[in-house]
């Protein structure tokens, strides 16, 4: 049945301040979170990556600024894969021995995620385990807090939560809340220009599918599918193009808009079972986030093209990659789009198939090194929100069929 709320939304979001080059004025939005008090110095606590950010050039760049602003920095530079608790509740250990007024988060969404626990764990106290999977919020609010995204996929920039990893209870899980949004979000394309071409795949692909599964979730609504429409014109024609052109700054410019986009789109709708599959593939199988999600969309779409209100959207969604003559561009070979709804709908799956091969994305669950005994474990542990949101209803029976097509 289609969403007969779809004049009800909420909608949350940071000061967003968008443009090329825009992280030079780091340092001064960094000073307006503390309104006139503009001799005291201020303690900044950077959370990125191990090496990216140097490797760029960036940061030297970014801690130049922040020295004029008269804003010295501590640099938290572990985080490597995705975040996990015990990076989190370290942050917090040492953003608290550094007297740390302003956390500021560079790098992808990982970090982004990390600076988020980070902020919230200083206020509030205690660890992220007290928080993980609802069993507390933040009630206070956070840290004040600035992010900067160097790739361009994971909305995590404007999302209200954090995905973080339990190695010890082998768990990802989110800690969710109001207070967990950033203050302010610099997305600057320049930024995301040193973004290797597996990563520029990986968090693309995550992107696209996050926009299409929140254009048709249970909960889309009358403002997520302005934003998830408009990422999906942004995403489908500059994702394989991006790929092979990675110093295109008005392809990464496109690249950003559409992973904000979608980001602001599924902060409202929620999302669907591929993201439901990613959490246990990711945390026991491993594997990269956006390679996992943009592996499972054409089966997932293929399970919920049955229902016509999704039919309708995914054909919806073959006139926008017509519009854009993708498959010209790029020379993907599809026959040309067909008239009705049903085969339109076919039709982008099978596009969508081919855009993620071209990017080099694997197609089957076993070039991952998914086998079949694995598939009971991983439904087994495929549940929560995102699942709940699917446009066609699940059980464990046809979450398993998902699988073993994908296999
Ligand atoms: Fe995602």
């Amino acid at each position: 049945m289609e969403n007969l709320n779809f004049f009800n939304f909420l909608f949350r979001s940071p000061r967003i301040i968008f443009g090329r080059g825009k992280i030079s004025i780091l340092g001064e939005q960094a000073r307006i979170l503390y309104g006139k008090k503009k001799n005291k110095k201020l303690n900044a606590f950077l959370v990125t990556g191990k090496s990216s950010l140097k490797k760029s050039g960036n940061l030297n760049r970014i801690l130049n600024n922040l020295d004029k602003a008269n804003v010295p920095v501590f640099i938290y530079d572990e985080i490597e894969g995705e975040p996990t608790t015990l990076i989190i509740n370290r942050g917090k250990e040492l953003a608290i021995e550094n007297k740390t007024d302003v956390v500021i988060g560079i790098g992808g969404g990982s970090v982004i995620d990390s600076a988020k626990g980070i902020s919230g764990l200083v206020t509030n106290g205690g660890i992220v385990e007290d928080y993980h999977a609802g069993k507390r919020s933040f009630d206070k609010p956070g840290l004040p807090f600035i992010v900067a995204p160097t790739t361009s996929g994971t909305g995590s920039e404007v999302s209200n939560n954090a995905v973080i990893i339990d190695p010890a209870r082998a768990i990802k899980q989110s800690i969710r809340g109001d207070k967990m949004m950033a203050h302010i979000v610099i997305l600057d394309p320049e930024l995301v220009l040193s973004c290797p071409k597996k990563y520029t795949a990986f968090s693309g692909a995550d992107a696209l599918v996050q926009s299409i599964e929140a254009f048709v979730s249970k909960s889309s609504n009358y403002l997520s599918d302005i934003f998830a429409i408009e990422s999906i014109k942004l995403l489908l024609p500059s994702l394989p193009k991006v790929v092979n052109d990675l110093f295109n700054l008005e392809l990464r410019e496109k690249m950003m808009l559409g992973s904000f986009l979608d980001g602001l789109a599924f902060a409202t709708s929620k999302l669907g079972a591929v993201h439901g599959f990613a959490h246990p593939l990711g945390v026991k199988h491993n594997i990269n986030h956006g390679l996992v999600c943009g592996l499972l969309l054409p089966y997932v779409m293929e399970y919920n093209v049955e229902l016509e209100h999704v039919q309708k959207k995914y054909a919806y969604i073959a006139d926008i990659a017509v519009q854009s003559e993708i498959i010209d561009e790029v020379d993907l070979k599809i026959k040309d789009c067909p008239d009705s709804i049903n085969d339109k709908a076919v039709w982008i799956i099978e596009l969508i198939k081919k855009i993620f091969e071209y990017c080099e994305i694997p197609l089957h669950l076993k070039d991952i090194g998914i086998t079949e005994e694995d598939i009971d474990d991983i439904v087994k542990d495929t549940k929560g929100s995102s699942l709940n949101n699917n446009p066609r209803d699940t059980n464990k029976e046809s979450l398993k069929q998902i699988l073993l097509n994908a296999l």
